[in-house]
């Protein structure tokens, strides 16, 4: 591998980023493995993609690109929001470009780019399509006053008074009587009825999003992988066993039910109180959000940008909608199937249950000679094709749409992730820099963060290009 030291004196040189540059990944000359057809295919497209990329070994941002420390950081622990990333990687980026612009993040999720951002006294605007989002989002950004405060001691007290209820509660989720506990349930749909009575509109919010986050632990699903799994199916080593609902249920939650789910959300309201009470300061640019399609996002505002930073759904068919489906349809965002159908159908293209039949206008010979290597006999869905296209017709419309509201020499930071499907590497990072490169912006940097896993089958396919199989962060400039 052919190995250039940049020497390059930085604020990244802080976080001990290794300013290396290896031009090409891999050395596809000196091939030890030898090699099928769809393999010396894909090694002969990512070569031409690769070719003067400038690409960094970033192992350090690895830690900073996901959410794992985020369940201990103040504020951002507010929501269990698994797909984000932490404050200190976009502070790094707002540091290092020197940004006293505007920022924006068009799939804002929990709202990291604008906690971020406003911490630095910066203006910015985040949009997502997921009403959750939003509501997180908002919350997490928002500014309480001695008042606010006040008024969330007090109602944290009244919620910790209230006593079981005689009434019997109605929802429309359908799957409710699986994914709850009988009890359980009751004792949540209460909690929302009172919590939609509190009369300060920013305090009501933030215990609707603390109610929101504890839905996962009091409830019989737990998020893992692309969508809900139930806790009572359990891995052992003969396979998967289904403990009995109702045994299963009585093992795990305490007897009285009621005033377990009532310590659950007071204990979570305490983590918020003491958060808010601690570690607010006033802001004198609070962040803007927007509920809707990041394509349209000069319909939501005109605002010149200097930094959009971000981090889109990744090409693997993820479905957000999926993966918060209990929350979606236990706090009252949809209502009936039709709802539910029409939000997917507005998210990115990157999953099967995301497609629409929209047109698909941006082509890409590369895309399409990948698409071609598919082992069609084993992808298990028929629509991945149009997944992958869809994926980056929808990036070409976004970045052709920023490179215009973008001032000159401003930036766009991707967070992006590849994927593969039968033993085909769908490398999203340089398709992205050449996408970019198409519309106009230099590719500065592509900083390999981490490198991702695969299932096992996969695995043994991917063995020689395991190394495109990663995390990165694209840094463009305009
Ligand atoms: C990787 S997450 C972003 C996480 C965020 N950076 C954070 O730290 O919380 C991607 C987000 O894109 C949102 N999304 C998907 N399709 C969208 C679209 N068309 N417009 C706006 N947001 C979209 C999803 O709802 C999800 O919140």
């Amino acid at each position: 591998m052919k190995i250039i030291d940049e020497k390059r004196v930085t604020y990244f040189d802080e976080f001990k980023i290794e300013r290396i540059v290896s031009e090409p990944s891999i050395n596809y000359n000196l091939f030890e493995y030898e090699l099928s057809q769809r393999l010396s295919e894909q090694i002969k497209i990512f070569s031409t993609l690769e070719k003067n990329l400038p690409l960094f070994n970033a192992e350090s941002f690895g830690n900073q690109v996901h959410f794992q420390n985020a369940h201990k950081t103040p504020v951002q622990r507010w929501f269990p929001y698994r797909e984000g990333y932490s404050t200190k990687l976009v502070h790094s980026f707002l540091d290092e470009l020197n940004i006293t612009g505007n920022v924006f993040d068009p799939f804002c999720g929990s709202g990291t780019t604008q906690l971020a951002s406003r911490q630095k006294n910066l203006h910015s605007f985040g949009i997502d399509v997921n009403p959750i989002s939003i509501l997180v989002a908002e919350v997490e950004n928002e500014f309480y006053n001695r008042k606010d405060i006040e008024d969330i001691e007090i109602y944290i007290r009244e919620i910790d008074l209230v006593s079981h209820p005689e009434e019997i509660f109605k929802t429309k989720f359908e799957l409710a009587k699986r994914v709850f506990n009988k009890d359980i349930l009751q004792s949540l749909l209460n909690f929302k009825i009172i919590i939609e009575k509190i009369e300060n509109q920013k305090v009501r919010k933030i215990f609707f999003a603390a109610w929101l986050a504890i839905i996962e632990k009091v409830s019989n699903v737990k998020k893992e992988g692309n969508g809900i799994k139930y806790k009572n199916r359990i891995r052992t080593p003969s396979g998967y066993i289904n403990i009995d609902k109702e045994e299963w249920e009585e093992n795990v939650f305490p007897e009285d039910k009621f005033k377990y789910v009532k310590n659950v959300l007071v204990a979570h309201l305490n983590v918020i109180f003491n958060d808010i009470k601690n570690h607010y300061g006033e802001c004198d640019k609070p962040p803007k959000f927007f509920n809707g399609n990041c394509l349209n996002f000069t319909e939501y505002f005109k605002d010149d940008i200097q930094l959009t930073f971000y981090s889109p759904p990744y090409c693997n068919c993820f479905d957000y909608f999926e993966i918060h489906k209990v929350e979606l349809w236990l706090g009252g965002f949809v209502d009936d199937k039709k709802e539910f159908k029409e939000l997917r159908n507005n998210g990115f293209r990157s999953n099967t249950n995301s497609l629409n039949h929209k047109e698909i206008r941006y082509r890409n010979e590369n895309i399409e000679a990948l698409i071609e290597l598919f082992d069609f006999e084993i992808l298990w869905s028929k629509k991945i094709p149009n997944v992958v296209r869809g994926y980056f017709d929808d990036s070409y419309t976004l970045l052709k749409t920023l490179f215009d509201q973008t001032i000159p020499n401003g930036y766009i930071g991707i967070v992006v992730g590849n994927s593969a499907y039968t033993g085909v590497i769908i490398p999203t990072d340089i398709i992205i820099a050449d996408i970019a490169k198409e519309i106009g912006y230099k590719v500065k940097d592509i900083f390999i963060t981490r490198h991702l896993t695969t299932s096992s089958q996969q695995k043994i396919a991917l063995n020689p290009l395991k190394d495109f199989l990663r995390e990165s962060i694209i840094l463009l400039q305009k």
